[in-house]
C-alpha cells in the first residue's frame, strides 16, 4: 500500500492535491503541534474538512502531546487510522481501546531510537506499527536504513502469529529507498515528497506501488 503524505502537498490546494493520488490507498496526514516535534502543521478543523473533501481513507500521525486527550477527535471526526507516539501516550492500551469503540483504526509509531521489544504486549491491541525512518517533524529528510531490523522483527512476529498489524514506514521513502524497505517487510509506505514534488503525483506513486510489488 502508498499512503501519500499531505506534508509535501500545497494547503492552500489539499482537495485538489488528495484528488491528483486518487489510487492512493490511504492519504497520510502529519498533525505536528510544535511540541512534540519542532514544527506546527494542521489539526483536526482540516482534517474535518478533508474528510468531506475526498474518499481516501485518512492515516492520521500525530506528532502531539498528550495524545491520550486529543486522539479520540480524529477518530470521531472519521480518519480511517489514527496513529499516536508511544512516546508520547500515558495509557497507549487504553487509547487503542478507545480509537477503536469510536470506529477507527488504531496506529503507533515509534521514533527511529525507540526498540520496538518493550512495546510488543501493548501492540496487540493496535491494527498499525508506524516505524519512523527518519525524526519526525520534517518532510524531505534521508532515510535511515537502520530502522529496518525493526521492521524486520515486527514483519517476524506478524508471520507467526504473534502481532497482527499492517507494518508502515515513514520518512525517506523514495525510488531509491523503497525496495530494501520492501524487502525488510513493510506493507504501507507513507511518500511525501517523493509523490508530491513529482511531475505527476499519480504517476509517481503509481511507480513506487509497482517497485515496492518487484522487490517483495
Ligand atoms: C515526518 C512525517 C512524514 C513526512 C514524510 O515527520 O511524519 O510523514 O511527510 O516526508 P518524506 O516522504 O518527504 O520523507
Ligand atoms: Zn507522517
Amino acid at each position: 500500500m502508498i499512503a501519500p503524505s499531505i506534508l509535501s502537498a500545497d494547503f492552500a490546494r489539499l482537495a485538489d492535491e488528495a484528488a491528483a493520488v486518487a489510487s492512493a490507498d490511504w492519504l497520510h496526514v502529519d498533525v505536528m503541534d510544535a511540541h512534540f516535534v519542532p514544527n506546527l502543521t494542521i489539526g483536526l478543523p482540516v482534517v474535518k474538512s478533508l474528510r468531506k473533501a475526498t474518499d481516501l481513507p485518512l492515516d492520521c500521525h500525530l506528532m502531539i502531546d498528550d495524545p491520550d486527550r486529543w486522539a479520540i477527535g480524529y477518530a470521531e471526526a472519521g480518519a480511517y487510522n489514527v496513529t499516536v507516539h508511544v512516546e508520547a501516550a500515558r495509557d497507549p492500551v487504553a487509547l487503542a481501546k478507545d480509537l477503536r469503540a469510536a470506529g477507527a483504526k488504531a496506529g503507533l509509531s515509534l521514533k527511529p531510537g525507540t526498540p520496538l521489544e518493550p512495546y510488543v504486549d501493548v501492540l496487540k491491541h493496535y491494527d498499525t506499527l508506524l516505524v519512523m525512518s527518519v525524526e519526525p517533524g520534517f518532510g524531505g529528510q534521508s532515510f535511515m536504513a537502520e530502522v529496518l531490523d525493526k521492521v524486520r522483527a515486527a514483519r517476524r512476529l506478524v508471520d507467526t502469529g504473534h502481532l497482527r498489524l499492517v507494518v508502515e514506514i515513514d520518512g525517506g521513502i523514495n525510488e531509491d529507498t523503497i525496495e530494501q524497505a520492501a524487502r525488510a517487510g513493510v506493507d504501507c509506505f507513507v511518500a511525501g515528497s517523493a509523490v508530491y514534488d513529482a511531475a505527476d503525483p499519480g504517476a509517481a506513486l503509481e511507480r513506487l506501488r509497482e517497485q515496492a510489488a518487484r522487490a517483495r
